[in-house]
C-alpha cells in the first residue's frame, strides 16, 4: 500500500475521479465493460461530483460501466432518503448515462428467507464479470470498509452483518436519532473487496486520523478490518492533511 496526502479533499477527489475516468475510457477503447465497486457516505461525494461534471462537460460516457455498491442498510426501502440506493442515484446515477440494468446495489428489501442466496448471487455476479476493476472505499471509525465491522474475516464474502455501536452513533444525526438507525446491513465482504484489481481508500478530516494510523501503521488484525488492505498489492490511501495528521 502507499499513501498520497493532499492539501484538500477537493483536490484529491479530482485526481481520483480522473483515475476512474481514465479506466472507463481505457475499457471503452478495448470494447469491454468497466466494473466499478462504489461506496456511499460523505467521503466519495466530491469524486462523484467530478465524474458528473466530466460527463456533462467533457462527454465522459458511462455506457460501458457496471457498478456494484459495497453495502446497504437492512432492512431499508429504496425510496427512503437514508438508503444507499437513494444516495447513489442522487449523487451519480441520475446524472450520467449508466444503463439501469448495470447498477447493482445490495437490496435492503430482500426477505430474510432469500437473503443468504441473494448474497451468494451478488458475489457470483461480480466474479462472472471478471471481478472488480476498481474499488472505491471510505473508512469508518471502527476500521470498517464496506460494513465489515471488527471481527470480520479476511476471506468474508457478501453477507448480512450487525452494525457496530460506533457506526450507528456516527449515522445517528442523518437518521435523526440512533433509535432510527438500522441494526443490520448487507455488505460485500473483505474477500470481495480484496479481490479488486485496484483499491483506492478515501480518508478526509481529523476524525479519521486515529483509525487511519491503526490501518496504515498498525498490525493486521480483524479488530481493524481495514488493516487487511496492507496485504493488497494495488491499494492507495488518498488522504487530506487532517486524516494524515497522526501518521508517523
Ligand atoms: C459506505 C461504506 C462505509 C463508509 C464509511 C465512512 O458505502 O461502505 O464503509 O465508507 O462508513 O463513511 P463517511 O464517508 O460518511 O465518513
Amino acid at each position: 500500500i502507499h499513501n498520497v496526502i493532499f492539501d484538500s479533499s477537493q483536490e484529491a477527489s479530482i485526481i481520483v475521479a480522473q483515475e476512474i475516468a481514465g479506466l472507463i475510457k481505457e475499457k471503452q477503447s478495448l470494447n469491454t465493460p468497466c466494473i466499478l465497486g462504489l461506496a456511499t457516505g460523505s467521503s466519495p461525494i466530491k469524486v462523484y461530483e467530478e465524474l458528473v461534471r466530466m460527463h456533462k462537460e467533457e462527454g465522459l460516457s458511462f455506457a460501458n460501466v457496471i457498478t456494484f455498491n459495497l453495502d446497504e442498510y437492512y432492512p431499508m426501502d429504496k425510496d427512503n432518503i437514508q438508503s444507499y440506493f437513494y444516495f447513489m442515484h442522487e449523487h451519480l446515477f441520475n446524472h450520467v448515462d449508466i444503463l439501469p440494468e448495470n447498477i447493482n446495489i445490495p437490496s435492503g428489501t430482500i426477505s430474510n428467507e432469500e437473503l443468504y442466496q441473494y448474497c451468494i448471487d451478488y458475489e457470483t455476479k461480480i466474479k462472472s464479470l471478471g471481478g472488480l476493476d476498481f474499488q472505491l472505499l471510505g473508512i469508518g471509525r471502527t476500521g470498517h470498509i464496506g460494513f465489515n465491522e471488527p471481527g470480520s474475516h479476511f476471506n468474508s464474502g457478501t453477507r448480512s452483518i450487525t452494525l457496530d455501536h460506533i457506526t450507528r452513533v456516527d449515522a445517528a444525526p442523518a437518521f435523526l436519532g440512533i433509535d432510527n438507525v438500522p441494526r443490520k446491513a448487507i455488505t460485500m465482504g473483505v474477500g470481495t473487496v480484496r479481490s479488486a484489481k485496484r483499491i483506492v481508500l478515501l480518508g478526509w478530516g481529523i476524525s479519521k486520523a486515529n483509525v487511519l494510523k491503526k490501518t496504515i501503521e498498525g498490525d493486521i488484525t480483524p479488530q481493524v478490518p481495514a488493516t487487511y488492505l496492507q496485504e493488497h498489492n494495488n491499494t492507495t490511501f488518498v488522504l487530506d492533511k487532517g486524516a494524515s495528521s497522526e501518521l508517523t
